[in-house]
């Protein structure tokens, strides 16, 4: 920036139109000014970024789980959706940065103290507003877990043999630069570098491997645009296993030595959840699936990681239905704003139970009875109302999963009939697929197909909003 009694002298000129064709810069990205710090979700301030969109992330990774480093290339493919002076990725101060690139050449860059996770970026020229470019990150470091508002951990956990990598909300800056926004979605590429005898897995397909030096790289695509919270790079022993469900979806698990047995009953179900799921609620999303099992017992809850979701410890029945259902919950159809959760946790709770229905197990209808008898006087059980969890400490209580689900099974009721409330589900799916959506919209999407219900407004309001247990709707 010049100072000011020269950029007074500058304007005095331009204005009189003395210096025309000779100050180049402003023509190239006029008014060019610095992104957003945030992309504006008012539970994490700071998360995502204003003024671009991601196309690509790249990630090259080495990590020792013995000195538990690791160091990085990431090389993001962006779109300046403004003129941009300077712009933010998200990634924790942890991590060093030695080097950025904005399209080839070296750009400045900051990780100020008081921004926990902002890497400052200024690229020697600035952006012009459609622009795309490309941005190359080197950094190194040892990560450490993030800790949440619920005050559970996540982001890059070790494990002694590996990590068991999440990101659900905010953990994914803690291994890589990121529009950190559930709404910026991209499709990755990942090449994840171990020692040798360890297997590393990310999401999407493994599309190569090799070995030098003592050292293994496994190469992972993921072609289909994700939302950075659900990526992973976990590592570690691991027994592979490969296959392709009846259905015809190639699938991979790596379990844990330690989980194999465990395991095994509920892995064994996978190939006809997914084909099950893709019955109910049209073609299965993502080119592969699987599972990731891993022993990290310090971080207490699966993810569903696009393709192949994260379990910290053999997972049960309904747990690994919980987080299949997903794929199409959660990772195609994304919250928009994190709370809008009830449409990633209230859907795939509500198919976990309908999966138990589907294989004559307990029956949606009785996971509901069974859960609408607690009391009114448990708050916890009731509160928050699923469609406003209040906070981000809010975001996984149980009433976002319970609630939420009965929810859907209230409504399946109201709808009366099984082919007209899974045909929703599966509308919905498509209406949104590889998107994002607000609770507000799922409401509207309903009350529109079904306009004969017109109570519908009421019984949204109550189970969604209305804190406190549903008597009436
Ligand atoms: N989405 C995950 C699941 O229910 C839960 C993630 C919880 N994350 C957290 N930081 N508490 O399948
Ligand atoms: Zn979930």
């Amino acid at each position: 920036m010049a100072p000011t009694w020269l950029r007074r002298a500058l304007t005095v000129l331009l204005a009189g139109g003395a210096l025309t064709g000779l100050v180049a810069a402003p023509s190239l990205a006029a008014g060019a000014v610095p992104g957003a710090k945030g992309a504006g979700d008012p539970y994490f301030p700071l998360q995502g970024n204003g003024g671009y969109d991601v196309g690509h992330y790249d990630l090259a990774l080495s990590f020792t789980p013995s000195t538990g480093r690791i160091s990085g290339v990431a090389t993001i493919a962006a779109t300046a959706t403004q003129p941009l002076s300077r712009f933010d990725l998200d990634l924790r101060r942890t991590l060093a940065v030695s080097s950025v690139t904005v399209d080839g050449r070296p750009a400045s860059f900051t990780q100020p103290a008081n921004l926990g996770q902002e890497l400052v970026v200024d690229p020697a020229a600035d952006l012009r507003a459609g622009a795309r470019f490309t941005v190359v990150v080197t950094y190194a470091g040892v990560p450490k877990p993030v800790t949440d508002p619920d005050r559970s951990i996540e982001g890059w956990v070790a494990t002694g043999d590996g990590a068991f990598v999440v990101g659900e909300p905010q953990g994914s800056p803690g291994w890589y630069p990121a529009n950190d926004t559930p709404r910026d979605k991209a499709t990755f590429d990942f090449h994840l570098t171990v020692p040798q005898g360890l297997f590393a897995v990310a999401n999407g397909d493994l599309t190569g491997t090799s070995t030098a030096g003592g050292r293994t790289t496994f190469d992972w695509h993921e072609g289909e645009p994700m939302s950075t919270y659900l990526a992973t790079a976990s590592s570690g022993r691991f027994v592979v296993t490969r296959g392709v469900t009846p259905g015809g979806v190639p699938y991979l698990d790596a379990v844990d030595p330690s989980q194999v047995a465990q395991s095994r009953p509920q892995l064994a179900e996978l190939p006809a959840m997914v084909d099950f799921f893709s019955s109910v609620y049209g073609r299965y999303p993502w080119s592969s699936a699987g599972a990731v099992v891993d022993h990290a017992p310090s971080v207490g809850y699966a993810l569903e990681t696009t393709t192949r979701p994260s379990f910290d410890s053999a997972p049960d029945e309904l747990t690994l239905a919980h987080e299949l259902a997903h794929q199409w919950f959660g990772d195609s159809v994304t919250l928009c704003r994190w709370r809008d959760i009830w449409l990633n946790e209230g859907f795939a709770e509500w198919s976990s139970w309908f999966w138990s229905e589907h294989t004559g197990q307990k029956s949606a209808q009785q996971f509901f009875d069974q859960r609408y008898a607690t009391s009114a006087r448990n708050s916890d059980f009731w509160n928050p109302p699923p469609g406003n969890p209040g906070s981000a400490a809010g975001l996984f209580a149980d009433s976002i999963y319970d609630r939420g689900a009965m929810t859907l099974q209230a409504l399946r009721t109201e709808i009366g009939n099984d082919a007209a409330f899974l045909g929703l589900l599966r509308d919905w799916h498509a209406a949104h697929r590889y998107g994002n959506a607000r609770v507000e919209e799922f409401v509207r999407f309903t009350e529109q197909r079904f306009p004969h219900l017109t109570g519908l407004p009421h019984f949204f309001d109550v189970w969604l909003y209305q804190p406190g247990k549903p008597t009436s709707w």
